[in-house]
């Protein structure tokens, strides 16, 4: 993705900011399973895993793992989206407005997991690959994914292509990506139209 898309889509975000929590309790459900299932599989972090979650918007998933007591940074392009989650969660989790491809100067392994939730779905597939090697590069455990599958829900198609997203191929390709990247990983559906893609670094 070019300067000028990432400036376009922080944009489209900027202008939605305020309003995109009336989403969260579609959501938040399936976020907190997702994360328990995670946390049971670390292996050797103690209390307060350390997690990195890209394109955290309001701070949704974010905000769960924090609540569980992990150490908690959050990126994202769209300041409005980061204001929202300021104001939500003060403190309590780092919040720095910087894209996905690089998330800050962290070396190798910085992090036990590095997560993406209904992110990965609006990159197009070299730029989504591109942040796929950033998030293995940095995660120590797990890469967690919580992204679409495969749905017959109208109202998604017709949100989605509003959006411009790359939906359709992100459903065609996730699962190529993902085999190419990481030796292990399983897929676990959450609800309906939501899954959890957990990824294993070795
Ligand atoms: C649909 S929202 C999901 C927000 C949050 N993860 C959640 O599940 O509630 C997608 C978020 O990803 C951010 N985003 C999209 N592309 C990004 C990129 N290349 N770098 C950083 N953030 C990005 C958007 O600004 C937006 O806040």
């Amino acid at each position: 993705m070019s300067e000028k898309d990432l400036t376009r889509l922080a944009g489209t975000f900027d202008r939605v900011a305020r309003y995109f929590d009336i989403m969260r309790p579609l959501f938040i459900g399936p976020y907190r399973q997702a994360a328990e299932y995670t946390l049971c599989q670390l292996k050797n972090t103690g209390s307060s895993p350390a997690l990195l979650d890209i394109g955290t918007g309001t701070g949704t998933l974010a905000g769960v793992f924090a609540t569980q007591g992990a150490k908690v940074t959050g990126v994202d392009i769209s300041r409005g989206m980061l204001d929202q989650a300021r104001k939500k969660y003060g403190s309590q989790i780092d919040l720095v407005q910087v894209p996905a491809h690089a998330p800050g100067p962290f070396t190798d392994d910085s992090f036990d997991i590095v997560s993406a939730a209904f992110v990965l779905h609006e990159m197009p597939a070299g730029y989504r690959m591109r942040v796929l090697k950033e998030m293995k590069r940095l995660a120590g455990q797990k890469v967690l994914i919580i992204d679409y599958v495969p749905n017959y829900n109208p109202v998604i198609t017709f949100v989605e292509h509003i959006e411009k997203s790359d939906y359709r191929r992100f459903l065609a390709e996730i699962d190529g990506q993902l085999q190419q990247l990481f030796k292990n990983y399983e897929k676990k559906k959450l609800n309906h139209f939501m899954g959890l893609y957990l990824c294993e670094v070795s």
